[in-house]
């Protein structure tokens, strides 16, 4: 009995946010001596440069493909979710202005174990989006290369996976083209996407020799893509318009049904994946608060602004993009931004090609930030003994993590050749967002502090009253106007159910609830509970729930991968992180050396 006790304690242990300080930085230098230069608008540029890829050059294609023209309702409804999750990371960078993101944050509210699980979720986040991002990067580059007259053969540029699962659903003809004329090594066809291996060989190498990603530079490409995005926007709109196409608003669904959610909200959740690897991204700019000049005030300035002009950017393009063309052509669409522009649609020939180009350096900077930012999470687990000491080692020469480099380069790598776009959006969503509803959770817990001038202070409005009433009142407003939703949930309505109905099959058979949506309403009203009781802040509550709905609208597969390799962390940490945990050894968490500790590559990121 004690030991348990005494084990649950461990597994609990917070880091004392003095100490993580201490070995963060002071006003003027952040870790390991850096300089404070990145102001607001270099924040917001970077949260741009973070946010804005593969999620609007690629992902949007599938999601109005799912929602149609009323996918908008779920951008605003994820832009809500995260604004109110950049508040409580905010929250976060404010009291522990150091790098390491949710991983830090959560070390200090929920202890070790819940910090592990998020470090865990954030591979998800930052390596495993890479690859989608890579794939993404690939269905330009190689659109971009026909162009100039250059055509890879279709076995060269896409996944085996996604070939297969073409062939298998008469899906995208690219792909069963790559399947029919893939050359052969005995049984096996030869089916791999080059351009994405490529593409991640080479950012891994300038990560490891130590690109300078200066603010210009990054600054430069942002203000490309948006330029791109902006021409998308204005000439496709134009297109729109003078070609009469504003009917696409409501198109006919495969009933003959003309709607703006042409697929019902359904289809619009099927969309949230897609949705929300879009928004992923803005809590990267967290991991710079040891850079920032006043990381209290501006942290939050930098998410929050970088947030409100990319929503104003998806709801604009989800509208030209389904106005442009039926939603229902895109399908498998992996370039949906030139898409629009080909021949059989706007036919605009040059802007195919300004978009390739646009969409190529867009998705680079994305991938160069979640490259970067995912050694430095290694790094601060390393340094807290929860992963062996060489994700610290830095390269004598070049300064870099180069170890937790390498890593990062094959973890990226390595599945491009065995998975497809989809499997890997849906990961990495179900991952952030899981890693959101920690921050927003973690708000909850940790004690209020005094507020000092100039500082970020999370607005405390009691949720005491406001929440219950939101939660009871959006229950009672549906059971009132949507009478079907609650038992649909649980699906009692067996009548269209024939085999149920000749009892042929039982009860429990039959019903298929949905259980996401059952543990969603089940929490909320524990969440009000809650609240009222503990008089919670209001803001943090609204992004958990925000958050929790969104993981609604994720697949029983989803759930089920993300549960095993959740589990697979379990076993890693209690193999070595509970061992070897700084914490558990009563050591000081601070760097070890000046050559181990990885201050010299955090200075890689100064101008
Ligand atoms: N939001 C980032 C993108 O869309 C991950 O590429």
């Amino acid at each position: 009995m004690l030991k348990l006790k005494l084990m649950s304690n461990s597994l609990f242990r917070t880091k004392k946010i003095s100490s993580i300080l201490s070995e963060g930085g002071d006003d003027s230098h952040g870790g390991g001596g850096l300089k404070r230069v990145l102001t607001v608008r270099d924040l917001t540029f970077f949260g741009i440069a973070a946010i804005l890829g593969a999620g609007s050059f690629s992902s949007l294609g599938g999601a109005v493909f799912n929602g149609g023209p009323g996918v908008i309702v779920l951008f605003i409804i994820t832009a809500i979710a995260c604004a109110f999750t950049a508040f409580c990371y905010s929250e976060f960078a404010s009291r522990i202005p150091v790098a390491g993101s949710a991983y830090t944050y959560a070390y200090a509210s929920f202890g070790e174990l819940f910090a592990w699980i998020i470090g865990w979720a954030l591979i998800m986040e930052y390596s495993i989006g890479n690859i989608y991002v890579a794939f993404s990067w690939s269905d330009y580059f190689t659109s971009f290369l026909s162009k100039i007259g250059l055509h890879v053969p279709h076995w060269l540029c896409t996944s085996y996976a996604e070939a297969k699962a073409a062939v298998a659903n008469s899906g995208n003809p690219d792909d069963i083209d790559a399947w029919n004329n893939a050359p052969l090594l005995g049984s096996l066809r030869i089916i791999l996407d080059l351009p994405a291996l490529v593409i991640n060989a080479l950012i891994t190498y300038l990560v490891y020799r130590g690109i300078k990603e200066s603010r210009n530079f990054s600054n430069v490409m942002v203000m490309l893509k948006m330029a791109v995005v902006a021409l998308v926007i204005l000439v496709g709109g134009y297109f729109v318009f003078s070609n009469g196409l504003t009917v696409n608003w409501t198109p006919a669904n495969e009933q003959g049904v003309h709607s703006f959610m042409p697929n019902g909200f359904s289809g619009v959740m099927a969309a949230v994946a897609g949705v929300f690897f879009a928004y992923i991204g803005f809590d990267a700019v967290s991991v710079l608060a040891e850079e920032s000049k006043n990381p209290q005030r501006d942290l939050p300035k930098g998410m929050i602004y970088s947030l409100v002009i990319c929503t104003v950017v998806y709801i604009l393009l989800s509208l030209v993009l389904s106005g442009a063309v039926h939603y229902s052509k895109f399908s498998g669409v992996g370039d949906p931004l030139a898409f629009i522009f080909e021949k059989d649609n706007l036919n605009v020939g040059w802007m195919q090609f300004f978009v390739a180009i646009a969409a190529v350096v867009a998705m680079t900077s994305v991938l160069l930030v979640f490259q970067m930012g995912q050694p430095r999470i290694w790094m601060s687990m390393s340094r807290d003994g929860l992963l062996p000491p060489v994700f610290q080692k830095i390269h004598p020469k070049y300064k870099t993590p180069s170890f937790s480099t390498i890593v990062t380069g094959l973890v990226v790598g390595l599945p491009i050749l065995f998975t497809d776009k989809t499997f890997v959006l849906d990961f990495t969503s179900i991952a952030t967002l899981f890693a959101f509803v920690l921050v927003c959770g973690g708000v909850l817990l940790i004690p209020p502090k005094e507020k000092q001038p100039g500082k970020f202070h999370l607005p405390y409005i009691n949720g005491q009253v406001i929440f219950p009433v939101i939660i009871f009142g959006a229950i009672a407003l549906i059971v009132v106007f949507a009478k079907q939703y609650f038992p649909a949930m649980f699906n009692f309505d067996f009548s269209g159910n024939a085999d149920y109905m000749q009892g042929k099959i039982s009860f429990m058979d039959a019903a298929t609830p949905n259980i996401s949506l059952i543990i969603f309403w089940l929490m909320a009203i524990i969440l009000a509970f809650a609240a009222f009781i503990k008089k919670y802040s209001l803001i943090p509550l609204m992004g958990l729930i925000t958050c929790l709905y969104l993981l609604t609208g994720m697949t029983k597969s989803n759930w089920a991968w993300f549960l095993g390799w959740l589990a697979i962390g379990l076993v890693v940490y209690f193999l070595y992180g509970y061992k070897k945990s700084k914490l558990a050894l009563g050591e000081s968490t601070a760097p070890v050396t000046e050559q181990h500790d990885g201050s010299d590559y955090l200075k890689k990121f100064e101008d």
